[in-house]
């Protein structure tokens, strides 16, 4: 796809706006109609700031321009006292286009930057045309000469803009300006959750429980259509100031695989590699809805435990942990988690896939449960019952737990301490019979 020239058809990128005007060439008209004004006030200021002129050069320059009519061009007087080459003004009139258009989307007014990301950054801005506040992110330019980036970028934007449901950051436009690609969306006002950990730690479980819950009905919203987040951690869940919990990044297209993109966190406190499913990061070609499972799963435990469930020093470490590792359970991290919580949240955290909840919806349902105070229904009953026998048998002076259900290290469900009692016995009884045999 040539990405220069889009289709124009509705339903094709947009094209160019032509708000990046063309690289004049020196002395030409567009020099000489911006002579004297604030173009030649910002070429000047990137010459000096660039270190090819000093203050009193350009002030000298300046003055020239200023006593002879017709008055030249600042680039004409600048080459006629040697002062750049062609090739630097070349240079310097490139980047102030590239700086021009990152500011510049058309039918908006860019108001102020709102943050920034591994891959983009996202500004506050007006829609002149509807007079509303909206998010615009825009893309990397190194994804412009990727066509099929491009085009992945414009189709999983048509179709997110489909959804409507108030869980999901509503996707209004895509576009190009320039070679800058971006996205337009609903402005939440508020806050990530990311932010909220950082400015006060553990989130209290009830209300972990209804961000959850919200993120879960959007999920489940989104995967009936066919789509899947990819990326969901703290900073893609938004809080607004009214407490609706906003899924944000759905349907954005993305120009490096999920395991790039973990790796593009390297360093940052709060990265992607910490809620990364295992089945993407060893890069399996069909990710399913499983995977934003898992990372819910993975910042529902952030929230309620106050760290993240695997950490290291490097992103490799941390996926790795993800593999392999086994989950301390968030309840041994927060002794005042409800049972219920802790085995949902290890439910989501099965490194199998197929061992997590089966769908968003049987996750709506096991919420509910524990919001109501009740054992969940699909995450009871899915822990390793060998490995809380095995434990137990290891353990055999221990006193069996005085609390109607007890816990595995392991599983994180919920199994009765009769059954636990007999399954002890059981093996108890066949490792004496084992030993019975053996030593005949
Ligand atoms: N729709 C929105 N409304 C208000 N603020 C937003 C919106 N979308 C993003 N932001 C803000 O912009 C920041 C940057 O968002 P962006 O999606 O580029 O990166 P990120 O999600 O923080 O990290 P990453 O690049 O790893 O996905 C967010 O952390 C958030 O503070
Ligand atoms: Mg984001």
């Amino acid at each position: 796809m040539d990405t220069s020239t889009p289709a124009t058809s509705p339903d094709e990128p947009v094209p160019p706006t032509g708000d990046a005007a063309p690289t004049p060439r020196n002395g030409d008209a567009s020099d000489r109609s911006r002579s004297g004004t604030g173009y030649d006030t910002v070429l000047g200021r990137l010459l000096v700031e660039r270190g090819f002129l000093s203050i009193e050069e350009l002030q000298d320059c300046l003055r020239q321009l200023a006593a002879r009519t017709p008055p030249p061009t600042l680039p004409e007087v600048l080459l006629h006292e040697r002062l750049v080459t062609e090739r630097q003004l070349q240079r310097i009139r490139s980047e102030m286009e590239t700086d021009r258009a990152s500011q510049h989307i058309p039918g908006y007014r860019i108001i102020k930057k709102l943050g920034a990301g591994a891959m983009a950054t996202v500004y506050l801005a007006k829609q002149i045309s509807l007079d509303r506040m909206v998010a615009i992110k825009l893309m990397p330019r190194r994804f412009s000469s990727d066509a099929k980036f491009i085009e992945r970028f414009y189709r999983e934007g048509r179709a997110a803009a489909k959804f409507n449901d108030q869980n999901i950051v509503a996707a209004y436009d895509v576009g190009q300006s320039g070679d800058q690609h971006y996205f337009v969306m609903e402005f939440v006002d508020g806050e990530t959750v990311h932010d909220r950990i950082t400015r006060s730690g553990r989130i209290p479980e009830r209300e972990a429980i209804e961000i959850v819950r919200q993120v879960a009905s959007a999920l489940k919203h989104a995967h009936s259509q066919g789509f899947i987040h990819r990326d969901i951690k703290p900073k893609n869940i938004m809080l607004s100031k009214g407490g609706v919990v906003k899924l944000a990044d759905l349907g954005l297209a993305r120009g490096v695989s999920d395991r790039e993109a973990a790796e593009a966190e390297a360093g940052k406190a709060y990265g992607t590699p910490y809620y990364i499913s295992p089945e993407q990061i060893r890069g399996l070609r069909e990710i399913g809805p499983a995977a934003d499972l898992y990372g819910l799963g993975a910042t529902f435990y952030h929230m309620v435990a106050g760290r993240v469930p695997f950490s290291g020093k490097t992103p490799n470490e941390v996926m790795n942990r993800h593999l392999k590792s086994e989950l301390t359970p968030p309840d041994h991290v927060n002794p005042q988690l409800s049972s219920g919580t802790a085995q949902v949240i290890e439910m989501l955290l099965e490194k199998d896939p197929a061992k997590r909840h089966q769908d968003a919806g049987q996750l709506l349902e096991d919420l509910d449960s524990v919001a109501r105070g009740e054992s969940p229904v699909h995450a009871r009953g899915h822990s390793d019952l060998g490995a809380v026998a095995a434990a137990i048998v290891a353990s055999p002076s221990t006193p069996p737990p005085v609390a109607t259900e007890v816990r595995s290290a392991s599983g994180g469900s919920s199994i009765s301490p009769v059954l636990v009692a007999i399954l002890a016995a059981s093996i108890v009884g066949n490792l004496v019979l084992m030993v019975v045999v053996l030593s005949k």
